[in-house]
């Protein structure tokens, strides 16, 4: 388990250990690495020259031990940045991901990355803390259940257990505060959603989901859990379907984060997130092919998200109010299961056939989304759900599918999926494809034909948000296997970063 710590200090000529530095692609260095370099007498330059290293965005050059007289430099690395005009916040999160990546592979503990500017142009906050979160993203790694000593493996994995970066900015101080009060608390999030995905489910029972989103009781957030009893009491047949065939109890958990200011409490009506939490998803007696079966583990994905949303969006003390809304549930097959033919009555009256029981995260979200819309009053809803195969085959591993009732805030969460790298790709949907959820014996089927899955499901879930704002994120594709330069892990924590940035940049503005 890689564990990331950053410090930030003020700019030093200090230089020890392992020593970081950007270059643009006309090899500009920063003021401290020119001060650097002349005091290497120009090695660095020379190492450039050298080498194929050009500046090119993403390129890493490692210069082992550069001088004799300054013993105390382990090493130099050199991260390129391409042209210093076009590049993006996220850009940023990038380089900081593969400067993660050299420092893992290079076995560097600790390190100080210099960021007095970067081309010519000076560096602000933002950029440290940009390039401070890529470089935790990246370092993330879940092992906990290794035992067996690296050596022993035919692949060594990294080995360290750990890295510590000193970022060496002009305002410490500033770029401190900031990192402790809003970037830290999305890494932590998003690891936190990472580590639900990862925990398989005979560790992360529905039970066990529910002892962990206990712990945001200490940032603050309210936690009420609905038990098997008072689901049946509220209607929520859709849901406890699903759950017939397993061991394990299904709960519905609702995290309530009030933070708008208090005078504003009776007008700023909550946000509403909603997440699928299949703790396995076994297709139940339509049991799936036994092939890749076991990441059926990650289809609690959107609960997980849901949970480290909220994990940071308390944290940092976001002033919105803010309710998460997780359905767990286990789909397996057994004597007791339910079966395909069945008729369930959804909380909302509406009647549906099951013809198919590996369709089961819209039946869990038909309930969820119903009991938002009647007992919060959301002033949108989004929903976030490993919900079907097909998005996957649509838009592969990239970008999630969006689905939505409002052009607005789709076209701001599309906006806030560009800012942070989580990119989603917005879906069709229309009456044209109701035809396909007409049953012969209920008010719905649960699942149509071949073809255009992902939609069908936005479709059916349509049916259970009346007039609220709505986005559902199918995040099939994208939640896990989906390795980038911020992600090295097999489960991404895909949709907190997003999430967090659409509150921040859309909801906490307006207030
Ligand atoms: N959890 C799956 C969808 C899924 C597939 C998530 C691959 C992650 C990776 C969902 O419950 C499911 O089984 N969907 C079926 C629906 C079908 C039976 C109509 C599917 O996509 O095959
Ligand atoms: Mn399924
Ligand atoms: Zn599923």
């Amino acid at each position: 388990m890689a564990k990331f710590f950053a410090d930030f200090a003020p700019l030093s000529s200090d230089y020890s250990g392992a020593v970081v530095g950007f270059v643009d692609d006309k090899i500009n260095f920063c003021p401290s690495f020119s001060k650097l370099d002349s005091l290497l007498s120009g090695s660095l330059t020379r190492s450039v020259s050298k080498s194929k290293f050009t500046g090119k965005r993403y390129e890493v050059l490692e210069i082992i031990a550069p001088s004799a007289e300054l013993e105390e430099i382990d090493k130099v690395l050199l991260v390129g940045i391409g042209s210093a005009e076009n590049i993006t916040e996220f850009d940023w999160v990038q380089l900081g991901g593969v400067l993660s990546s050299a420092l893992l592979a290079s076995e560097t503990q600790k390190s100080s990355v210099y960021l007095d500017r970067y081309g010519d142009k000076s560096c602000d906050s933002r950029i440290a803390v940009n390039v401070a979160l890529g470089v935790g993203l990246a370092a993330y790694s879940f092992d906990k259940y290794k035992t067996i000593k690296e050596e022993d493996d035919d692949k060594p994995r990294v080995k360290l257990k750990s890295i510590e970066v000193t970022f060496a900015v002009s305002d410490s101080k500033g770029v401190e505060k900031i990192w402790k009060d809003s970037i830290d608390p999305v890494l932590r999030g998003t690891n936190l959603a990472r580590d639900l995905v990862i925990e398989p489910a005979n560790v992360l029972s529905t039970c066990d989901f529910v002892k962990r989103t206990m712990a945001l009781q200490d940032n603050g957030v309210e936690v009420q859990v609905l038990n098997r009893d008072q689901m049946q009491e509220l209607g929520m047949n859709a849901l406890l379907g699903v759950s017939k065939g397993s061991v394990t109890p299904p709960y519905t958990v609702v995290m309530k984060w009030m933070g708008a200011p208090t005078d504003e409490n009776k007008a700023s009506e909550p946000i509403v997130f909603i997440g699928k939490g299949v703790v396995f998803d076994s297709g139940g007696i339509s049991i799936k092919p036994s092939s890749k079966m076991g990441d059926m583990k990650g289809d609690m994905s959107g609960a997980a998200c849901v949970t480290g949303l909220m994990h940071a969006l308390s944290c940092r003390g976001s002033r919105v109010n803010a309710i998460g809304i997780i359905g767990l549930v286990e789909n397996m097959p057994s004597g007791d299961a339910q079966r395909p033919g069945d008729i369930v009555t959804s909380m909302s009256g509406q009647s549906i056939e099951i013809v198919n029981t590996d369709a089961e995260g819209r039946l869990v979200l038909a309930d969820l989304l119903w009991y938002a819309k009647e007992h919060f009053k959301p002033s949108v809803m989004i929903n976030i759900a490993t919900l079907t195969g097909a998005i996957f085959i649509a838009l592969g591993d990239k970008r999630a599918g969006l689905f939505s009732n409002d052009d607005a805030v789709s076209a701001q969460i599309t906006d806030s999926g560009i800012a942070t790298g989580e990119l989603v790709w917005r879906m069709p949907m229309g009456t044209e494809y109701e035809k396909l959820i007409k049953s012969k014996f209920a008010d719905m089927r649960n699942a149509g034909e071949r073809g255009g899955d992902a939609i069908f499901a936005a479709q059916f879930l349509h049916r259970f948000v009346g007039k609220v704002p709505w986005v559902h994120l199918d995040i099939a594709g994208t939640a896990t296997g989906n390795v980038t330069k911020v992600s090295k892990s097999w489960a991404a924590g895909w949709g907190v970063r997003l999430l967090d940035r659409w509150v921040r940049d859309y909801r906490e503005k307006s207030l």
